[in-house]
């Protein structure tokens, strides 16, 4: 695709905006338990609207038994109680449409929790109405497991209920039971979640391993993992092809699009396709049908090294068909911080990280505490509240370095919470990184995060659909925005010097500079006006 030549269309403001994902349990805890709510997400919409963000994607906020964190549904259609009320999630979406900005729930359909009353209705008996809308199995002769399949969060993926004496499949907790896609009563059901949620006003869902809900009808066993797999995929252990990506997904994703643009005003939908390859990736935006936005994870697990990610900037525009609106982040609630994963903490490289997130042609979502920089928290064992660090401690920390408590400011509570609370993770370094400091002073992360998000409203070759790479130094990545936009960026320690002329709009330093030639320091980067 010659993204040079392409034209101006119109844009969708999920296109053209800044998304910012809400862990609610560590965002802010307006109750004083040490959990942050709803209201705590109510009471901050001075800061997401102060920093100029579009839309919020919120973690699961429904009722659940919490043995992940939410990601273990109970009832689709209700609050968490510790989260809030039914009323505070309306008045949420209300109060944040009134300073326009749209609210993204998360979707959970590959599974419930053990909980939810589908699956206490199915397990009750083999034939009762909900049976079929979960994954079922008799055992093998030897009464091992029906197929070799490995939960991705250790062991089989298969649970003996003793009662009916078949399996049921998992590929998460054992307390989270695989739907059944082939159901169209599980279908059903899900559409009127959706149409649920439309009615109260989001504009949108993130869908939970949307690449993955439907299995192979005949659970034929996984085959293992090859030397040159990437290493997330040998962390499993196998090649999920039969347990996950299978081709009728397509199907299931191209019905949610219905729904969702049935809907007046369309709402959209956004896919954690945790796939590790973009041409895999490209499929699940179908023809303009199915996914609006699909996680770039290729991107997530690329270094931040400069002909590194521009190979990978650059092949995800070559994969994606035309139709396909790319999507950027740094972190989330699974991968942890990219302040820590890719910049160790180096202030440079967290701004030229903001600056590349915050301007390549596509749609960021940043995490909370992206925005000031907020890296991971050593979580010590007996802290832990993730069952995958619970499970892999020592060698897999788990989650939580990248869940703890948002942190507003150096107080004691941090801001989160009332001083004298623990708070239901450990807070990090508040002292040293929150939002009132780095408010307060100019030239701040938060300031270049704003400054970054303001410069796209405002400027509208970033919100373009044309992105072209300039030829540059080694250990750099340049890139032209629609007609006269130029990002640079020096990713290497030393000094370069880029031949370019034109006005320096913003600088992730801060430095006021000038170009033709434009000399940036080690890990700086210039947006200009190209003379
Ligand atoms: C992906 C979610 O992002 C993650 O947090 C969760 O543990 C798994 N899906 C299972 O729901």
């Amino acid at each position: 695709m010659d993204l040079g030549r392409m034209t101006r269309k119109q844009m969708e403001w999920w296109q053209e905006g800044v998304l910012y994902q809400i862990y609610p349990r560590s965002f802010r805890d307006s109750d004083g338990d040490g959990v942050g709510d709803l209201r705590g997400v109510i009471q901050s919409l001075d800061h997401l609207e102060w920093l100029g963000v579009d839309g919020v994607w919120l973690n699961p906020i429904h009722p659940s038994p919490n043995a992940d964190w939410g990601y273990d549904v109970a009832d689709y259609k209700g609050v968490h109680p510790e989260l809030g009320s039914m009323k505070d999630a309306e008045e949420l979406i209300a109060a944040a449409g009134e300073r326009g900005i749209k609210i993204l729930l998360d979707l959970v359909p590959n599974h419930t929790s053990r909980a939810h009353p589908w699956f206490v209705d199915a397990l009750s008996s083999k034939d009762a109405l909900h049976r079929d809308w979960y994954v079922w199995a008799d055992p093998k002769p030897d009464g091992s497991p029906p197929n070799n399949w490995l939960s991705m969060f250790g062991g089989s993926a298969w649970e003996f209920d003793e009662s009916s004496g078949q399996y049921y499949l998992h590929n998460f907790l054992d307390s989270q039971a695989d739907l059944n896609w082939w159901s169209d009563d599980v279908r059903d059901a899900f559409d009127d979640v959706l149409r649920f949620w439309f009615e109260k006003g989001v504009a949108g869902f993130r869908i939970d391993v949307a690449h993955a809900v439907v299995k192979d009808k005949e659970l034929r066993d996984n085959p293992p993992t090859e030397a040159d797999d990437h290493p997330e995929i040998r962390r499993v252990g196998q090649r999920t092809v039969y347990s996950m990506n299978r081709p009728e997904v397509h199907d299931v994703l191209r019905g949610w699009r219905k729904v969702a643009r049935s809907q007046d005003p369309p709402r959209i939908l956004v896919g954690e396709t945790y796939v590790l390859d973009l041409p895999r990736l490209a499929t699940f935006y179908g023809n303009g049908d199915e996914l609006d936005l699909a996680f770039n994870f290729p991107m997530v697990f690329s270094p931040l090294v400069g002909p590194v990610m521009k190979e990978t900037v650059e092949m995800t525009f070559d994969q994606l068909p035309e139709v396909a609106w790319p999507v950027w982040m740094g972190s989330n609630h699974d991968v942890l911080r990219f302040p820590t994963r890719w910049c160790a903490g180096d202030e440079r490289k967290i701004r030229i990280a903001l600056m590349m997130l915050l301007t390549l042609r596509g749609t960021p979502f940043l995490y909370y505490g992206d925005e000031i920089g907020m890296t991971n928290v050593d979580v010590p064992y007996e802290q832990m509240k993730d069952p995958v660090g619970l499970r892999f401690h020592p060698e897999n920390v788990g989650r939580d370095p990248g869940r703890t408590p948002m942190q507003w400011s150096g107080d004691e509570g941090a801001g989160f919470t009332d001083p004298g609370v623990t708070p239901w993770l450990p807070f990090g370094d508040h002292d040293r990184i929150n939002v009132e400091d780095q408010k307060a002073a100019g030239g701040s992360i938060l300031h270049l995060t704003r400054d970054l998000i303001s410069l796209r409203k405002k400027t509208e070759d970033l919100r373009s659909v044309t992105q072209v790479t300039i030829p540059s130094p080694d250990g750099s990545f340049a890139y032209a925005r629609g007609a006269a936009t130029a990002v640079v960026l020096n990713m290497d320690d030393a000094p370069r010097t880029f031949e370019i002329d034109g006005d320096v709009l913003l600088t992730s330093s801060g430095r006021d500079l000038s170009a033709s030639p434009l000399n940036l320091e080690g890990w700086e980067g210039a947006i200009l006006v190209r003379g």
